[in-house]
């Protein structure tokens, strides 16, 4: 009669911490040289289901390399990476990207010639059906305006009413709303974004933070590489440190103050 009590106490009363979980995206002891410069001095991080992991830590901290490392832009000479569990390892952007880990990249990859549409699908073209398709290779544009239109609406991206107006005549944040947009519009596991908001205004920003929570909401978790501590604070769930090629801490903006945050991340201070 007497149901094995502490083992069910103990599952819920550990449901809420967050290392109890099974991360999605997992990197062990990541080690990446350049000549004699170490970029990355074996990191380790964990991204966790549905949540917002911010990357903070000052120039040249390894920020930018870790999360190469994550998304096939650079491969770690040493070090583990898993997703979902299972050991993966990738050479290339493109094998990242079809594991479902999509990148926005600190300089910003949208071609500004091409239309809101085509920048959503860019690489993953969709064909006509039947022969116009399959053999003359045409390009369902209808279709995909309209999928285009469709998603940036769920993702709540008001400012961007036409799909057929070209990148280039678009303001910088709307650009990056193009580009965060396309990131999270092809049932993506994880969205990586490095330093989204650098250069936009403060309404711009605004608005990529926005985005950042609307895929929350849906069940994406976000990695995200800002400078900006209010940024960090308003919308991370946990904050991982980078010093020197090292993790100098993962703390949360209840665990934290700014202040304290930014003396971890300068070695003032040790968490
Ligand atoms: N391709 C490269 N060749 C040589 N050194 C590199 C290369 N990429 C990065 N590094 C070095 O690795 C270290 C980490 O650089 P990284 O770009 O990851 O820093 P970061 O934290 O992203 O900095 P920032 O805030 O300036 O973007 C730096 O010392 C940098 O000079
Ligand atoms: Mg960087």
């Amino acid at each position: 009669m007497t149901a094995p009590a502490s083992r069910s106490a103990s599952a819920s009363a550990s449901a809420h911490d967050v290392d109890t979980r099974a991360p999605i995206l997992e990197a062990r002891r990541l080690v990446k040289t350049y000549g004699r410069v170490v970029g990355l001095d074996g990191v380790g991080l964990k991204l966790y289901p549905g949540e917002v992991l911010a990357i903070i830590g000052d120039n040249g901290a390894g920020k930018s390399t870790l999360v190469k490392c994550l998304t096939g832009a650079e491969v770690p000479d040493t070090g583990e990476l898993l997703l979902d569990g299972r050991p993966v390892s990738f050479k290339r952007p493109q094998d990242a990207r079809a594991a479902g880990i999509e990148t926005v990249y600190q300089t910003l990859a949208v071609s500004p010639a091409l239309d809101v549409a085509s920048n959503l699908f860019l690489g993953r073209e969709e064909r006509k059906r039947g022969i116009l398709g399959s053999v003359f290779r045409m390009l369902d544009t209808k279709g995909m305006r309209a999928k285009a239109g469709r998603e940036l609406a769920e993702l709540g991206i008001s400012t961007l009413q036409d799909v057929t107006v070209p990148v280039e005549n678009l303001s910088g944040g709307q650009r990056q709303a193009v580009a965060v947009a396309r990131a999270a519009a092809f049932g993506s596991k994880v969205v990586v974004l490095d330093e989204p908001t650098a250069a936009l205004g403060v309404r711009e920003s605004n608005q990529v933070l926005e985005l950042v929570k609307a895929l929350r909401e849906r069940g994406i978790p976000v990695i995200i590489i800002s400078h900006n501590m209010p940024q960090v604070f308003e919308v991370a769930d946990r904050i991982h440190i980078q010093r020197l090629g090292k993790r100098a801490a993962t703390i949360t903006p209840q665990s934290h103050s700014m202040t304290e945050a930014v003396a971890i991340m300068t070695g003032a201070q040790t968490a």
